[in-house]
C-alpha cells in the first residue's frame, strides 16, 4: 500500500493508502507534513480498533487526557464525543480551537465516528494559513506581536458534572499566545484566536480588542477556506488545533451520535 495526499481547495487533505491500525514512520512523517501545510488529515475507510486507536495517537507525541469530556471505562485515554437523541445540545457547536486556553495547547485530536445518525452530523473545518495568507498587507504588520488571552472559564466553568462534561471546577487557568503563531511543523504562519475560547488582544483598549477580534472572525469565517467534512462509516479526521478552527454541526434532532477522540500533546507556541 502507498500512501497518497490528496489536499482540498480549502482546509485539509484526504488521507489513502493507509491502514491507520498499521503505519509506517514514513506515513507518520507525511501525515505531519500534511497537518502542516493542510491543518487536517481526513482518511475514509477505516476499521482501527480502540487499541491502534491509542497506538496511532502514540505516533506524534504523548496522550493529553482532557480534563473536561468523559473517558472510556476501558480506555481512559480515549473521550467519548456523545450526543444523545434526547440531549439538545452537542459538543463543539460554536467555532473554535480546541484547548486554545491550555499553556501548552493540545496539538491536536484524533476522531474516529463509531455511531452516526442517518444524515446530519458534519463538521466544519477552516484553515487558518489561508486565513492568514489572505490578509492585507497593513493587517498582517498590525497583528505582528500581538497577544491574546484564552480562557475556558465561561465555556465549562461552573457547568453541572452530572452531563458530558466533568471537573468544571477546574476551568481556572488561562493563556496566553501570539494572535499570529508559526506552526510547529512547518514554520508556516496561521492566526491563532478563536470565538470560543479567546478572551481579549491584551494591551489594546477592550473596546478595539473587539473591533479587531470581530473583524478577524469575519474574515476567517469566508467559504473559501472552509471544508465540510461528511462523516460516513470508518471516518477518521485528524485535525491540527495551530492550523484549524473546528465546529460540529447539531443538525440531527432525535438521533445519537457517537465518536471517540484521543487528543495528542503540542508544544509552546511561538510568533
Ligand atoms: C471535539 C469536537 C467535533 C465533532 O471533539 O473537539 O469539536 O464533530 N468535535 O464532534
Ligand atoms: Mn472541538
Amino acid at each position: 500500500m502507498s500512501i497518497t495526499i490528496n489536499p482540498t481547495s480549502n482546509a485539509g487533505a484526504y488521507i489513502s493508502g493507509i491502514d491507520l491500525n498499521d503505519v509506517t514512520v514514513d506515513d507518520v512523517e507525511k501525515i505531519k507534513a500534511a497537518l502542516g501545510n493542510y491543518g487536517v488529515a481526513f482518511f475514509r475507510d477505516q476499521s482501527i480498533t480502540s487499541e491502534n486507536h491509542i497506538a496511532f495517537a502514540n505516533c506524534f507525541g504523548a496522550i493529553d487526557i482532557n480534563r473536561f469530556f468523559t473517558p472510556l471505562d476501558d480506555y481512559p485515554q480515549i473521550a467519548q464525543v456523545l450526543k444523545e437523541p434526547e440531549h439538545d445540545s452537542n459538543i463543539g457547536e460554536n467555532w473554535h480551537t480546541d484547548h486554545s486556553y491550555d499553556q501548552i495547547p493540545a496539538l491536536g485530536s484524533i476522531l474516529v465516528a463509531r455511531e452516526l445518525p442517518v444524515s446530519g452530523g458534519d463538521t466544519l473545518f477552516i484553515n487558518m494559513f489561508a486565513a492568514y495568507d489572505a490578509l492585507s498587507p497593513e493587517m498582517k504588520s498590525k497583528l505582528e506581536g500581538l497577544t491574546a488571552t484564552h480562557s475556558s472559564r465561561h465555556v465549562f466553568g461552573g457547568k453541572d458534572n452530572t452531563g458530558r462534561l466533568k471537573n468544571s471546577e477546574n476551568a481556572t487557568q488561562d493563556a496566553i499566545h501570539p494572535v499570529v503563531i508559526r506552526h510547529p511543523f512547518s514554520d508556516k504562519c496561521a492566526l491563532y484566536v478563536n470565538p470560543e475560547f479567546t478572551v481579549k488582544v491584551n494591551d489594546v483598549a477592550q473596546t478595539e480588542s473587539e473591533a479587531l477580534l470581530n473583524s478577524i472572525y469575519a474574515h476567517i469565517q469566508q467559504p473559501e477556506f472552509m471544508h465540510r467534512f461528511e462523516w460516513l462509516d470508518g471516518s477518521v479526521a485528524f485535525w491540527d488545533n495551530r492550523a484549524t478552527w473546528h465546529k460540529a454541526l447539531n443538525d440531527y434532532p432525535g438521533q445519537r451520535r457517537l465518536m471517540h477522540r484521543i487528543t495528542v500533546q503540542g508544544v509552546a507556541l511561538h510568533g
